[in-house]
């Protein structure tokens, strides 16, 4: 089954052919960091206007680089929710014309759920249940279970911040371009993890909590620069990071000693951390499970990971195989 997937949620406009929920035909995105840069944030206005500009040239170019017509394809894909007004219509907008301008059915995509399976996309890997999701992107950070497709117990949640949130924040505090994430994981690598030891928030508690960890950064950076010595990003940075990423495997380590699942994935775009990567990849090599980490290119927004989650829910979720066709901004995963 060829899907087209599309994705304009947030300050990327996102055009996937999939087939089958894994197998890539062509995956193009088109950033919209550098319009967004000089304001340090996403604009939503211009990420509208953007995105409206960006979705022909893609969609042309998509389906010359997969060697498909419109013909080929089965289901039309498209994010609903959850994300910025304006710019998911644009892409909402674009996918129920060619619906019904090409006569395929259209299914609405959770955003998050599109994370989940991007865990799937370019291996042979089937999902197996019971399945712990770590979704740490820059509006969310939770830890869900999946018993099945479509199944979902939150068994932790940020009580502030999102974690990459927190990442965009403290690298603006310390003078570095948005996004802050990967500014922050390249600048640590050259630091001193131990230069300062930040507080771990909620230690005892299975939530998450990354405003406390902000605001210890900030006060640091306030004491420093009434010093008159350069700022030691390096050095703030890796401790920064180390406490951030730590925090997220104590709550995901300590979950798993009382619970067994067959597969952890860790999705969203502060998957692309080289720390959490590298700790992932160690804790399932000491444990029986498999872990799952897309590789960079899908960790942050795209829209084969819209594509691979429909798939898997016209195929496996009789009863809800699509989210409601239209736009919701605020859309929970579990109800
Ligand atoms: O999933 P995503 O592309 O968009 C949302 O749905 O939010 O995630 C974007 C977030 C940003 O906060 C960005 O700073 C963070 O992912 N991020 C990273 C890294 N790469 C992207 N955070 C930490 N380390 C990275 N290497
Ligand atoms: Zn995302």
């Amino acid at each position: 089954m060829l899907i087209l997937g599309i994705e304009s949620s947030c300050d990327e406009t996102a055009v996937a052919l999939v087939e089958d929920g894994h197998r890539i035909l062509c995956s193009h995105i088109s950033s919209q960091i550098a319009l967004h840069r000089p304001y340090g944030g996403v604009v939503p206005e211009l990420a509208s206007r953007s995105h409206l500009e960006q979705f022909n040239p893609l969609l042309g170019l998509a389906l010359q680089t997969a060697g498909c017509t419109y013909q080929d394809i089965d289901a039309i894909a498209v994010t609903v929710g959850p994300g910025l007004q304006g710019a998911l219509m644009v892409g909402f907008t674009a996918a129920q014309t060619l619906s019904w301008l090409w006569q395929r059915p259209l299914l609405g995509v959770h955003h998050l759920e599109g994370h989940i399976y991007s865990a799937f996309l370019g291996t042979a890997t089937e999902p197996q249940f019971p399945l712990l999701v770590l979704l740490v992107s820059g509006g969310h950070t939770q830890l869900l279970s999946m018993a099945a497709h479509g199944q979902y117990e939150i068994v932790a949640n940020t009580r502030d911040d999102a974690v990459g949130e927190a990442f965009d924040k403290v690298a603006r505090m310390l003078g570095l371009p948005y996004p802050g994430g990967p500014a922050i994981d390249q600048a640590a690598q050259s630091g001193n993890e131990q230069a300062f030891l930040f507080p771990t928030a909620m230690r005892h508690q299975a939530d998450f909590s990354f405003s406390g960890l902000k605001t210890a950064v900030l006060y640091t950076v306030r004491e420093l620069e009434a010093q008159t010595n350069p700022l030691p990003v390096a050095d703030l940075c890796a401790s920064f990071q180390r406490v951030a990423i730590d925090s997220l495997m104590l709550k995901l380590s300590r979950h798993l000693q009382s619970h067994r699942y067959q597969q952890v994935a860790i999705v969203g775009g502060v998957s692309a951390n080289s720390r959490l990567r590298q700790q992932l990849q160690q804790l399932s090599q000491q444990q029986q499970w498999q872990s799952l980490i897309p590789p960079l290119d899908l960790c942050t927004d795209n829209a084969a990971m819209i594509a691979a989650a429909a798939y898997y829910r016209q195929r496996y979720c009789v009863a809800q195989p699509s989210f409601s066709l239209q736009v919701k901004p605020r859309l929970p995963l579990v109800a």
